[in-house]
């Protein structure tokens, strides 16, 4: 079963040569085994933010009276640091990814670590179809039944969906002259840099991290993802790279379940212990090689590298290679594969340290066809955000962006690397992982890090102070 129809974070890699392990480990599984063992965040959640819910329509674009129906939308408040609206104090966005916005919520510190500095509002809000934030009186199974229904997740309605509960958000707290500044990571930083570009009266710019928006059609070559994985094990041990590239053929039946730990390994190459998909050490990659008792026992140093990812904690008492729990909730991103997300990434040249495969649109079609009865419209996003030729187009018409991203992650390939213009700004951290500045801060955090926060919160603190100005003039 093909790689691109995997949650984001587990958007995979597979190749042709390894299929015949998706019998027994079918990628759609995957971000579960990913997640496991569940563990608490830290800090405890429930001293983070009071939960709330915003009844939302569920097609914002048509006046077919079915359209009117709504669902039960929910979304995250901190006020603990609030100026409040006579000081006009600004208000952070999370724009929800495809999952549950708690999750995400406890992964971006970032916006608490500095909510105190900014006096300002804290916002989470849930992305449509996931969590709790369930069309059909919140069933998800009713939701998910067929195309008809899931049809009004898209990231257009989303989109919208934010800007309609801010502009609701900001009435009843009578805060209308608040600036607010999107944020998101990965899928939500897409969204956040689009929500900037679609919604400017909305919010006064967007702090985009780790976005791959230039992953789609052939902007960003298909080999891209893996190219950066192959290097991220390749700069740490030229021997483990063979290793692994050896190991293939022989473990035919794991092999999905190895990949996985690889990919994900890269995507959170951290340079302190987090817990964002699993628990794991810092830089893992590191850790996984360096081990000197296992000598050039191949399927020890497998082993090890597996059990870093899946076992990092030590209480797993065996790996359940067909797990098919989604503690984060998840599902809903083979939906969007199958419409709108179609991210080319699963290409394989032969110096890659998966086997060599290319990307296949037809078998990608095939699957949403028999899925759901549906083809892929693999242009649309373009369509409506653009990407192609992004320097030229945004140099004139946009502004206020911060495009984060850390080179070992393998979704980099697909992010904006390059300044646009003055306040289209690429921030790019050569040792970071997925979305690593939105993390809470520790004491332990390297300098090139704290320098990344500074400056987004340098950038940031200019954009509000430009917003007051034109304001009060
Ligand atoms: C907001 O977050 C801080 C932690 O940064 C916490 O101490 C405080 O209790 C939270 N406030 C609410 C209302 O949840
Ligand atoms: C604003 O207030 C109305 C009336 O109390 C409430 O129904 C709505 O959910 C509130 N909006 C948000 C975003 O909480
Ligand atoms: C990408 O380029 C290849 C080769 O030019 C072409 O066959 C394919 O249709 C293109 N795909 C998209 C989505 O544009
Ligand atoms: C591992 O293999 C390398 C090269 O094949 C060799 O130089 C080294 O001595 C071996 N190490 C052990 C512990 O066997
Ligand atoms: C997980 O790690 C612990 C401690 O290192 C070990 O005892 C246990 O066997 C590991 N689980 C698996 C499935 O290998
Ligand atoms: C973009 O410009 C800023 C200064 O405005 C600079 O700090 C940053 O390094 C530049 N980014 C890149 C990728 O060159």
């Amino acid at each position: 079963m093909p790689p691109w129809l995997l949650p984001f974070f587990s958007s995979l890699i597979f190749s042709q040569s390894i299929t015949s392990s998706f019998a027994k480990f079918p990628p759609w599984y995957f971000p579960s085994s990913m997640i496991r063992p569940e563990t608490p965040s830290s800090p405890d959640k429930n001293e983070l933010y009071k939960t709330k819910y915003f009844t939302q329509i569920l097609d914002h674009f048509n006046y077919n009276p079915q359209s009117y129906q709504t669902f039960q939308q929910r979304y995250l408040i901190n006020d603990t640091f609030w100026g409040g609206p006579k000081t006009k104090a600004p208000i952070f966005v999370y724009t929800g990814n495809e999952g549950n916005i708690e999750w995400f919520a406890q992964n971006t510190g970032f916006m608490f670590d500095i909510a105190p500095e900014f006096k300002a509002l804290l916002v989470f809000i849930e992305h449509r179809y996931y969590g709790k934030s369930i069309p059909y009186g919140g069933d998800r199974k009713k939701a998910y039944k067929n195309s008809k229904r899931l049809g009004f997740l898209s990231s257009t309605q989303a989109l919208a969906d934010y800007a309609t509960l801010i502009i609701d958000l900001k009435n009843n707290l009578t805060a209308m002259d608040s600036a607010v500044i999107v944020f998101g990571g990965s899928y939500g930083g897409m969204l956040a840099a689009w929500f900037r570009l679609k919604y400017p009266h909305v919010a006064i710019g967007a702090l985009s991290s780790s976005s791959p928006i230039l992953q789609f059609e052939n902007i960003t070559s298909q080999y891209t993802f893996n190219n950066i994985i192959t290097q991220d094990f390749r700069s740490e041990s030229e021997n483990c790279y063979k290793v692994i590239k050896g190991l293939w053929r022989e473990i035919e039946d794991t092999a999905g379940w190895l990949s996985s730990a690889l990919v994900y390994v890269s995507m959170t190459d951290y340079p302190t212990p987090s817990n964002f998909i699993a628990p794991l050490p810092a830089y893992p990659i590191k850790q996984a090689i360096d081990d000197p008792t296992l000598g050039n026992d191949t399927f020890a140093k497998m082993y090890q590298a597996a059990n870093i990812y899946y076992n990092y904690t030590g209480d797993v008492k065996c790996f359940d290679l067909d797990d098919d729990s989604d503690p984060h909730d998840l599902g809903g991103w083979q939906w969007q594969a199958c419409t709108e997300m179609v991210m080319p990434i699963s290409g394989n040249k032969e110096e890659s340290i998966f086997p060599a495969s290319t990307y296949s649109y037809t078998d990608h079609v095939k699957y949403c066809e028999a899925a759901y009865e549906i083809q892929p419209r693999p242009t649309w996003i373009t369509t409506e955000f653009g990407g192609h030729d992004i320097t030229r187009v945004l140099k004139r018409f946009g502004s206020n962006i911060i495009f984060f991203n850390g080179l070992r992650d393998p979704w980099s390939g697909g992010g904006v690397l390059n300044n646009i213009s003055k306040s289209i700004i690429a921030i790019v951290a050569e040792k970071g992982a997925h979305h690593v500045d939105l993390r809470f801060s520790t004491d332990k955090d390297p300098d090139w890090l704290r320098d990344v926060r500074k400056r987004e919160i340098g950038i940031m603190k200019d954009w509000i102070s430009e917003y007051y100005h034109m304001h009060s003039s």
